[in-house]
């Protein structure tokens, strides 16, 4: 503690240090006169190499650099929801007057959690004065908003006998509710939050299979390429295509306790954007506002770059720490491409020696390290409860070229892929998400879920949709070359059956009061209607009733705009929409063999 070195280079947000001596590797430092936040991620000889978090700008040789002997950590307890922080978890009132100005003072030290303000403790009925108490255990809660319940637990490292728990009233976060004898004499305190290393993931007990759908909203991922809780997924697409959108639409109606939203090198008005519809949204389920289960982390274009990486692993420290209480949690990330960047740029300072595209050789580790950190955990402590953390990353590769680094390393941690088009952006078929590249390795897991939802249903359907879709892909050269008129009726009936399917079901506009929220129970009945019409017009094509003839039934277009009704009307109805489809084509099969 308190070791000084002096800055000998200065390369934008790299600073070269000599003479911290004993420092360690991600040992936070303070440097300069300002103490500007930084992280040692080198050492070689008397040389430590430091990423600084804040704008360097007028730092200058040979000023001081000290060593906090600490990593870089983050707060966590009762205050979290609804911040909005920067990526060294400075809480931003002034990001909300928003990313018009977003420099705060460099070198100014912000608590994370307010001290001032003071919670309402309640001690859990389960633990009495001479128990022994493990980390993870809950001690007692605060209701931190009308749908939050924080839970308060021993921290990590913290074993022994109670001794004393507060009894019910307000505290504040610095006050001890807890005093616990960890043997030999020794006494720790518990408080209400704890500081847990950003890098570092969180303890667990033990991992569990990703076997409940997490279910997005979004059809297309739901249905056709499903997450579970505590899985991981990428979202890369270039330019424009859709990732912002996407992302703002799972956080907001996912089926998630905890929504953690980290703006990563975006533009500071997508990210002003994103805060402004969320601070007017109500969360359906619950019909609270949004916010009161919501934590932004912004780190927006005009921030500096190396925050990035702290944005990112700040974020799912977060995360993990209320899925140690029992929640489900979904953090997204927008865009993992910037962080990337920020990478490659530190390491160009660093002159080390570049992998492809001028990557760090790291990278492909660095993307490891935070995916790794989603999962479907049985939590530390008593009482035994599960929770999760799923992670979404958006990935910008330029051009749209799935082929670039940053994609091809993501890829290999993350087990689904929703993989956004320039041509179905472009076509305005939104979400632009292309059924032919995207994959769900989490299929074998939620089948079960889902089949149990739909009485084997999705699987089924599931199938068929897949298989018309890739016969029409199958077909479109030759639709190119001669025209849909000189297929056969067979191969005619799979163009228009995946037509109505893109159409009616893959189709969502993220910004139709109705559609904007696809529940499994909506997805479904919107699915199954499509497959009655497809069953029929297949009993129709045998009857030998054209193509043409079948697909201008009336009933087609109610089948295709269901998904602009209310989910209530669609549910509700949907025996009588089955009963319709069948009584249409009775009539037809009447007409045709009369
Ligand atoms: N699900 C959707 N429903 C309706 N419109 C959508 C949907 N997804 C994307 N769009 C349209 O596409 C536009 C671009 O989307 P978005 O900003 O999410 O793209 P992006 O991939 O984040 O772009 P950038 O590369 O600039 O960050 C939106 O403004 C919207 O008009
Ligand atoms: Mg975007």
């Amino acid at each position: 503690m308190g070791r000084a070195g002096r800055i000998y280079r200065i390369a934008g947000p790299l600073v070269v240090a000599e003479g911290l001596e004993g420092c360690m590797v991600y040992e936070v430092v303070e440097v300069g006169e300002e103490g500007l936040l930084g992280e040692v991620i080198g050492i070689q000889g008397d040389k430590a190499f430091i990423q600084v978090y804040e704008d360097t700008t007028g730092l200058t040789v040979g000023e001081k650099v000290v060593g906090t002997g600490k990593l870089l950590s983050a707060e966590l307890g009762p205050g979290l929801i609804g911040s909005i922080y920067d990526g060294l978890q400075r809480p931003e009132k002034a990001i909300a007057e928003a990313l018009r100005d977003i420099f705060i003072r460099r070198g100014v030290r912000l608590n994370a959690l307010p001290r001032d303000r003071r919670w309402h403790f309640t001690p859990s009925k389960e633990v009495r004065i001479g128990d022994r108490v493990e980390p993870g255990d809950v001690l007692g809660l605060v209701r931190e908003t009308p749908i939050v319940e924080h839970r308060i637990m021993v921290p990590p490292g913290i074993k022994g006998v109670l001794k004393w728990l507060a009894p019910e009233g307000d505290y504040s976060i610095e006050e001890t509710i807890a005093v616990v004898d960890t043997g030999g004499g020794e006494k720790a305190e518990v408080k209400m939050y704890q500081v847990w290393p950003i890098r570092r993931p969180r303890p667990f007990s033990r991992k569990l299979e990703p076997s409940e759908l997490f279910v997005t909203g979004i059809r297309i991922i739901d249905y056709m390429f499903p997450l579970a809780k505590g899985g991981k997924g990428a979202i890369p697409g270039g330019f424009g295509t859709g990732k912002t959108v996407t992302l703002q639409q799972v956080t907001k109606w996912s089926h998630a306790d905890i929504a953690i939203y980290v703006g990563c090198g975006e533009r500071g008005n997508e990210m002003a954007d994103a805060l402004y519809t969320f601070r007017r949204l109500m969360d359906p389920r619950r019909n609270r506002p949004m916010m009161e289960r919501s934590v932004f982390i912004a780190n927006t274009s005009n921030m500096p770059v190396a925050a990035r990486e702290t944005s990112v692993f700040l974020g799912v420290t977060i995360g993990e720490y209320f899925r140690d209480m029992g929640y489900d949690v979904i953090m997204v990330a927008d865009s993992t491409s910037r962080w990337a960047e920020a990478m490659r740029e530190i390491s160009g300072r660093l002159e080390e020696m570049p992998g492809e595209e001028g990557f760090p050789a790291y990278l492909s580790s660095r993307l490891a390290e935070f995916y790794e950190r989603a999962g479907h955990v049985e939590c530390l402590g008593k009482p035994s409860r599960r929770g999760s953390l799923t992670i979404i990353g958006a990935v910008s590769p330029p051009g749209g070229d799935f082929s670039e680094p940053v994609t091809q390393s993501t890829l290999r941690y993350v087990q689904c892929l929703f993989a956004l088009d320039y041509n179905l952006a472009t076509r305005r078929h939104f979400p632009a998400i292309n059924w032919l590249i995207s994959y769900s390795q989490y299929i074998p897991f939620v089948a079960r879920w889902w089949d149990e939802f739909t009485k084997g249903e999705w699987s089924r359907f599931r199938a068929t949709a897949m298989a018309l879709l890739q016969r029409e892909a199958e077909l479109q050269d030759i639709v190119r070359l001669v025209g849909p008129e000189a297929l056969p009726e067979e191969d005619k009936l799979a163009l228009e059956a995946a037509r109505m399917i893109r159409e009616g079901f893959l189709y969502q506009d993220a910004f139709d009061p109705y559609d904007t929220y696809s529940p499994p129970q909506r997805s479904h009945a919107i699915m199954k209607a499509v497959m009655r019409f497809y069953e029929r017009a297949r009993e129709a094509l045998s009857k030998g009733v054209p193509v043409s003839k079948i697909f201008s039934l009336p009933i087609r277009v109610r089948i295709v705009k269901l998904r602009t009704r209310p989910t209530e009307e669609i549910v509700k109805n949907l025996d009588s929409i089955l009963r319709e489809i069948d009584e249409e084509f009775q009539k037809l099969f009447k007409s045709s063999s009369g």
